[in-house]
């Protein structure tokens, strides 16, 4: 276990908050991890009572996005432990980011068992029974001063945690994207880094202000092939295979995507990863066997999309009895809580 200075909060917020009530990432817990990268080297992990803190007005984070996060949960069974869901992938993924980003990757004990001591501490902020969870934000950015175009030398990891309900408040609806993109072979869109979600605020409010929620990004050379939601990777139900585009440079290696795939197989679901063009979704919507669109994704966790939007012309999908969404979300969810075995 890694040397962690803790310095606890006076008092604390737990009792202010309304638990049935949170909109998702906007409630904080007490506490918070902090590790600086000096010099070369990663100083000694602190927790400490959530606040703001000061950088210099020149630090690389503000004028080139050097920044990267993860997403990931906690959740709490009925005996009042609290469980990780497959902490090891968000933090090998996180070091991938890093790497990609130029910036340091961080030691296992700082990230894992750092977390770890952290969510002890804030236990009681994880509340039981389905739907609830703690949203866990590890980030990390550039906080070396000097505008010059260059990676920093000294980077700030931080850990946050925020009680959490669900992502999306109400119907989901998607617009399939036709100019703008989300990534570009070569690019950084494997990589969890802030300025992926940045760049796509604008055409998200340009559909926004049209009636939907999101859009389905498609592959930047001919926009013909179906990749991913910018919150959450996708799944198309077509008769009854289950398809999701493979990972590949554009796309990110999403940790519900992959446990999905395998409790699909596991449910006897045939599930093909590879990409669903935009014309065979068009098709099958027309025919009838387009079933299901959800996306996947630590926040969102199953999220069934209602239609999707093509050339302005909005696909309504069938309201169906057997939603592999909502199986596989029940089980998906049940694993989490532990109260179904993580077999695969
Ligand atoms: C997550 O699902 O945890 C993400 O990182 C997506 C984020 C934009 C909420």
């Amino acid at each position: 276990m890694s040397n962690v200075i803790i310095n606890r909060a006076e008092t604390s917020k737990i009792e202010s908050v309304d638990f049935e009530n949170l909109t998702f990432g906007n409630t904080f817990t007490d506490h918070m991890l902090v590790c600086d990268f000096r010099n070369g080297q990663w100083e000694q992990p602190v927790i400490q009572p959530y606040a703001p803190f000061l950088i210099d007005p020149s630090a690389k984070i503000f004028h080139y996005g050097q920044a990267i996060f993860e997403g990931m949960k906690a959740y709490k069974d009925e005996h009042d432990d609290v469980w990780l869901f497959r902490p090891d992938q968000n933090y090998d993924r996180f070091n991938k980011s890093a790497v990609r980003l130029a910036m340091p990757e961080i030691p296992e004990e700082v990230f894992i068992d750092g977390l770890k001591q952290l969510i002890q501490i804030e236990k009681e902020w994880v509340k039981k029974g389905n739907g609830n969870s703690l949203y866990i934000r590890p980030f990390m950015i550039a906080i070396g001063s000097g505008v010059i175009a260059a990676p920093s030398t000294q980077y700030r990891f931080m850990i946050i945690l925020s009680p959490a309900k669900s992502y999306y408040s109400g119907e989901v609806k998607v617009i399939i994207a036709e100019h703008f993109s989300r990534a570009a072979n070569g690019g950084i869109g494997a990589a969890k880094a802030a300025g992926n979600y940045s760049a796509q605020f604008y055409p998200t409010k340009l559909a926004n202000e049209a009636g939907f929620q999101q859009i389905i990004w498609t592959d930047d050379a001919t926009h013909t092939k179906l990749e991913e939601a910018g919150t959450m990777n996708v799944f198309f139900r077509i008769n009854d295979t289950l398809y999701t585009a493979p990972t590949s440079e554009r796309i990110l290696d999403g940790v519900t995507r992959k446990s999905l795939i395998e409790l699909a197989a596991r449910e006897n679901i045939k599930v093909e990863e590879r990409s669903v063009l935009v014309a065979e979704l068009v098709e099958a919507a027309e025919n009838g066997t387009l079933k299901e669109i959800f996306g996947a994704g630590t926040a969102a966790v199953v999220n069934p999309i209602v239609g999707f939007s093509f050339q302005d012309k909005y696909h309504e999908l069938p309201k169906i009895e057997n939603s592999f969404a909502l199986e596989l979300k029940s089980k998906l969810t049940g694993i989490q809580r532990k109260e179904l075995e993580d077999t695969f």
